[in-house]
């Protein structure tokens, strides 16, 4: 299969929109991460989907909505609680989980009784939505385990000839995947962190402390592996545990610090390449995974990253860092 590269024109979207509604792959920008695109309605092209990520088949998708009237398309219910985060956060990234119309395919719920839905706040997203005239779902546009897709680069690495087209709308803004909420009850029980944050959500104390018992099936697989180990390293710690591991490696060591961590002192005159120097969690958070694909082609054995505090955007940086470092530690199952 040849994967048509398409612009965001017209013509393009119109393009895209056609072999959408004819049971295509399409990898499309969202304001998080590109997805994967398929009509959601069409079992056969959502079993293609799974085929071309190599995705576990018990890892349920999200929903692409044009707006909220069209959440009902997809969930028998909008709940109160459901209707307040829509109109706080949609368009935005941020998915809703709700209890599923029996219509919706087991292929996109993975046969639970609930189905994750977003509207995303993308141009070209949207576009594709009110052209196709379908609900769409879209998991991440990369490889299973592979870090997610933030340029279209990305996705042509993983995906190149396994879909039938990507459209590119260049680099994705927030650079990770939406907030995962549980919204069928009166308050948000948050599944996958995400560019929602809990301050933003308003979760605090015992919603929060089910965070962690709640998550969504997905966060159970391995994930976001570069070809090449992660080292997370405490905030401001990160020049030396790189010098550290020049040393215990013998080779040259990639290092992504902080800005506001602190100097990046020990580094003259060793193997540290320094890959970056974010200002801040958002800065880190939206390039992350760009980051961490262009270190397997920077001739290094390993990167270093500095942790950041636990808050705001920096929970949603951290999950996907310790799940990065897990993944690739020598003694994870892959
Ligand atoms: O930002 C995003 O969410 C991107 C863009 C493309 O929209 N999509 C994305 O999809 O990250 P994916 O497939 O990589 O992650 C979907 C997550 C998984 O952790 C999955 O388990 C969870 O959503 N999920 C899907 N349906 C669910 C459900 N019914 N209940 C709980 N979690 C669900
Ligand atoms: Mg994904």
């Amino acid at each position: 299969m040849t994967t048509l590269r398409l612009t965001s024109s017209h013509d393009d979207l119109a393009r895209a929109a056609e072999i959408l509604c004819a049971g295509g792959l399409v990898a499309i920008p969202t304001e998080t991460v590109y997805g994967l695109a398929v009509r959601a309605d069409d079992a056969d092209a959502v079993a293609r989907l799974y085929v071309a990520k190599d995705r576990p088949a018990d890892n349920p998708l999200i929903v692409h909505v044009a707006d909220v009237d069209a959440v009902l398309s997809v969930a028998r219910e909008v709940t109160p609680l459901a209707r307040d985060l829509l109109a706080r956060f949609a368009p935005g990234p941020l998915t809703l989980v709700l209890p599923a119309r029996d219509d919706v395919p087991d292929a996109v719920t993975a046969g639970l009784d609930t189905v994750a839905v977003r509207i995303p706040d993308h141009p070209v997203a949207l576009a594709l939505l009110h052209l196709a005239g379908v609900p769409l779902a879209a998991p991440s546009a990369n490889r299973s385990t592979r870090p997610s897709p933030t340029r279209v680069e990305h996705v042509l690495a993983d995906l190149d000839g396994r879909i039938d087209a990507v459209v590119d709308g260049g680099p994705t803004r927030v650079g990770l995947e939406s907030t995962v909420v549980d919204a069928r009850g009166v308050v948000p029980i948050v599944l996958r962190e995400g560019g929602v944050t809990h301050e933003m959500l308003g979760v605090t104390g015992v919603a929060e402390a089910r965070t962690s018992a709640h998550r969504s099936p997905g966060t159970r697989h391995r994930h976001y592996a570069p070809a090449l180990p992660v080292h997370l390293a405490e905030p401001g710690t990160g020049p030396g545990v790189a010098v550290a591991l020049v040393a215990e490696l013998g080779g040259p060591v990639g290092l992504i610090a902080v800005r506001a961590s602190g100097a990046l002192e020990p580094l003259t005159a060793t193997d540290v390449t320094v890959l970056a120097v974010p200002r801040d969690a958002a800065e880190l958070g939206a390039e992350m995974f760009t980051l961490l694909r262009a270190a397997e082609s920077r001739g290094v054995a390993a990167v270093v990253v500095e942790a950041v505090a636990e808050e705001g955007i920096g929970r949603a940086v951290m999950d996907r860092l310790r799940r990065a470092a897990d993944a690739t530690a020598p003694t994870s199952a892959s």
